[in-house]
């Protein structure tokens, strides 16, 4: 059978860094709080000049060059997105532009924190139905553009970035030794969509609008969420959590991670996490915490890993590949 493999990856950073203590003076808060409650002690914000179209092209260019391709060689870009530069076109059409790419197609997909997830296995079936041989799927977010940065229980958790990955078709054997691709679970309910979303759009105020979160209703569910679906990749591939080499989770909350983890029954050492560095990026979150991990030599060509997240709507889900 075609199998999605993970051909290179990449990713891109705005050149600002905002410390937990640059927040001084502007809300009522702490190094102290958002470290203890989340684990972020910085997150990266873009200047004017740099928006989710600039990052996503800059981490599709390193993507490329860690493939060794070029644009010519790519037939379909999927950019997860809830920050895109227009609300049309597609931002991922503008970067097929800025990639000099004239041929094949280009979309956005909107899933929130969980659009990576999505977007990935969106481009997994683009490929076993032979619409696309080799497609870029980015994650690219400039949450600081709809943040109320006078709200100090949402402002200080996101930043922004962007990752991307080139996967490409290749004959596998259909089982789970073979690279690529092995198995997705997606969820969505929207019944909680007043828990995590944005006062604003096209269709309703004509605004852009600004995130409102019940911090402490999203954290009520995630953990069972983000674990039932890893339960379902792990009873339908026969996956465990001892085989499993490593875990890269939506980035949003180190104690999120960290249950999550433990309820899988997955060791510490397994989860990559890099909310510290980067906050909660959204959709960018799992490919730059599956960059950093890839370039610091712990994810190696044939380990097992499982992608997950969990956001807005709420959408949920998780990603299985042999790397
Ligand atoms: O990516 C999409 C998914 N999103 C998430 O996964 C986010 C899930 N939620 C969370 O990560 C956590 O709920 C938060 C980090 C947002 C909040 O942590 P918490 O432990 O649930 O705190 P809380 O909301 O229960 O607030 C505790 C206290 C409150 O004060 P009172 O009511 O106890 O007096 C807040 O007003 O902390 C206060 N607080 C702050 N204090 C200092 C809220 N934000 C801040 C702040 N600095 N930035």
């Amino acid at each position: 059978m075609i199998r999605s493999v993970v051909r290179g990856i990449g990713s891109a950073l705005p050149r600002r860094i905002m410390k937990n203590s640059d927040f001084a003076g502007m809300v009522e808060t702490s190094d102290e709080w958002i470290a203890q409650r989340t684990g972020i002690r910085q997150r990266h914000i873009a200047a004017d000049d740099e928006t989710t179209a600039s990052l996503g092209e800059a981490a599709a260019r390193a993507a490329l060059d860690n493939a060794g391709l070029t644009p010519d060689d790519i037939d379909l870009i999927v950019l997860a997105t809830s920050t895109p530069n227009n609300t049309f076109p597609a931002t991922a059409v503008e970067i097929q532009n800025r990639l000099g790419m004239r041929h094949g197609f280009a979309f956005d997909m909107q899933a929130v924190c969980s659009g990576f997830v999505y977007a990935v296995t969106t481009a997994d079936l683009y490929i076993k139905g032979g619409l696309a041989r080799r497609v870029l799927v980015i994650g690219s977010e400039t949450f600081s553009r709809i943040l109320d940065w006078t709200d100090r229980s949402t402002c200080v958790l996101f930043g922004d970035g962007a990752g991307a990955l080139v996967l490409e078709a290749e004959e596998g054997q259909g089982t789970v030794a073979d690279r690529g691709v092995l198995a997705a679970s997606l969820r969505s309910d929207g019944t909680h969509k007043d828990k995590l979303y944005v006062d604003g759009g096209p269709s309703t105020s004509g605004t852009v609008g600004h995130l409102k979160m019940e911090g402490r209703e999203v954290f009520k569910h995630a953990v069972g969420m983000i674990t039932d679906v890893i339960e379902d990749v792990f009873a339908r591939t026969g996956v465990s959590a001892e085989t499993l080499d490593w875990f890269v989770p939506h980035q949003a909350n180190k104690r999120i991670i960290d249950a999550s983890a433990k309820k899988l029954g997955i060791a510490e050492e397994k989860a990559v996490v890099t909310v510290h560095l980067h906050g909660n990026t959204s959709a960018a979150s799992v490919p730059l915490a599956l960059s950093t991990a890839v370039a610091d030599g712990r994810i190696k060509k044939g380990d097992l890993v499982m992608l997950e997240a969990m956001g807005g709507g709420f959408t949920w889900g998780a990603v299985l590949i042999r790397w």
